[in-house]
């Protein structure tokens, strides 16, 4: 875009915007297309951020466009005192998709973990008057509310706020003994909530044997599992949703993100048994789950329950991590490299601030989460030509920063 035209929206923006977000990155796109986005000048980029796991089907798909048009000249909004087929069937395929169970939509992955800090509060209440605990994980993430931010085991998260709400007790991730210990002294817990990878704590992988421990633990003592899966659900680690990789099925999934594709739903989805402890005028929203917003989630769940959807997935996901393997015997700058599926974290030796800059300037829209773990979640339906191009940039820069970084300790 050019200059004056870019910097005429980046003051705007400071003077009729909260800063909430700090310094913007310099691009403005008007326009999507797949895997490609379009700036104001019409300038083509690369997408491997997908608007933080959001456009789970890329832009302007034309499977979710129909819906979506559709449902706009139908019908948007009526309001959760009405019968509404289209949350009814968006439940149906979430129930179809992870597991039987209910469900209740909201508006965003927040709102879906403060639901299941309600409901798990409301269950445990139930049981005795002092069982309203809920163990989190350092590093985690649970939005942004005072709820889910309390749930949230990050002092930098909660700094500034006073008081956060009391009754969660945080605990070290990927710690089995850690966890047994809390376990031990905390007698009155009604719930365990987790990532099983932790999105913006890095891209990191919970453990196998840390995840039975949990479900056997919490299933012995009449504890509930809430998995948070606002990051990683509606398929983008290769199955539905990431639990499917362990074996286990929670008694409290919450979701968002990819769950709309960009129209914003987010969901708790509960076993059945749970319901009762929301029993009417407990909980409630009122734009959650209104028609478009459930036309767009069922638009979205019909697409991943097609087979060579998640196919298309694994692929993509082998792709980028034989890409990334050549990369790294290349050099040291890269540390690691984690993840499942199409939400892959590299590790690099210095904070990625600057290298999403200058991936920006090379028309790739890639992202960096806890300082300097560079987050790959492209769309989920990438074009392998895309997908190419972006890797080539990719290699490309990290190789010079590479370089760069040797030089500059040398
Ligand atoms: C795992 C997880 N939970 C909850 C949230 C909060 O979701 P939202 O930003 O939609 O409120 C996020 C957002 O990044 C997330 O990654």
């Amino acid at each position: 875009m050019n200059s004056s035209k870019l910097n005429k929206l980046i003051n705007e923006d400071k003077e009729y915007l909260f800063q909430n977000y700090g310094d913007r990155l310099p691009a403005a796109f008007i326009r999507g297309d797949g895997s490609y986005l379009y700036d104001q000048d019409n300038k083509r980029y690369i997408d491997l951020f997908s608007g933080i796991a959001v456009s789970s089907l890329g832009h302007a798909n034309k499977a979710f466009l129909k819906a979506l048009h559709g449902q706009v000249d139908r019908i948007i909004h009526t309001s959760n005192w009405f019968l509404n087929p289209e949350q009814i069937e968006a439940a149906k395929l979430v129930s179809e998709t992870s597991f039987p169970g209910k469900t209740l939509f909201v508006n965003s992955g927040t709102e879906a973990n403060e639901a299941a800090i309600k409901l798990a509060r409301r269950f445990g209440l139930s049981v005795s008057p002092k069982k309203y605990k809920i163990v989190t994980f350092t590093g985690s993430f649970h939005g942004r509310t005072f709820g889910a931010m309390s749930a949230t085991a990050q002092e930098k998260i909660h700094k500034g706020f006073g008081p956060i709400v009391p009754g969660f007790i945080y605990c070290e991730y990927n710690n089995r003994k850690a966890f047994k210990k809390v376990m031990k002294k905390h007698k009155h817990i009604a719930a365990v909530m987790l990532e099983l990878i932790q999105g913006e704590g890095g891209i990191n992988v919970a453990d196998q044997d840390f995840v039975r421990d949990i479900f056997e633990q919490c299933n012995q003592n009449g504890v509930l599992t809430i998995v948070d899966e606002v990051q990683t659900g509606i398929a983008r680690t290769g199955r539905a949703y990431v639990h499917q990789h362990y074996g286990i099925t929670p008694d409290i999934l919450t979701l968002a993100k990819g769950l709309g594709a960009g129209v914003a739903v987010g969901a708790l989805h509960a076993k059945s048994f749970l319901s009762e402890h929301f029993p009417r005028g407990v909980h409630g929203t009122t734009f959650g789950g209104n028609h478009l917003a459930c036309a767009a989630a069922a638009a979205v769940l019909k697409e991943i329950k097609k087979k060579p959807f998640l196919t298309g997935v694994i692929n993509s996901s082998e792709y980028i991590n034989s890409r990334l393997k050549k990369i790294k015997q290349r050099t040291s700058y890269i540390r690691g490299i984690r993840g499942m599926g199409l939400l892959i974290g590299v590790e690099i030796a210095e904070p990625g601030a600057q290298f999403v800059r200058e991936a920006l300037e090379e028309k790739l829209v890639i992202n960096c989460t806890a300082d300097n773990i560079i987050r790959i979640m492209p769309p989920l339906n990438i074009e392998m030509k895309a997908l190419e191009e972006g890797m080539d940039i990719f290699e490309r820069l990290i190789l010079a920063r590479g370089e760069k970084y040797e030089n500059t300790r040398n």
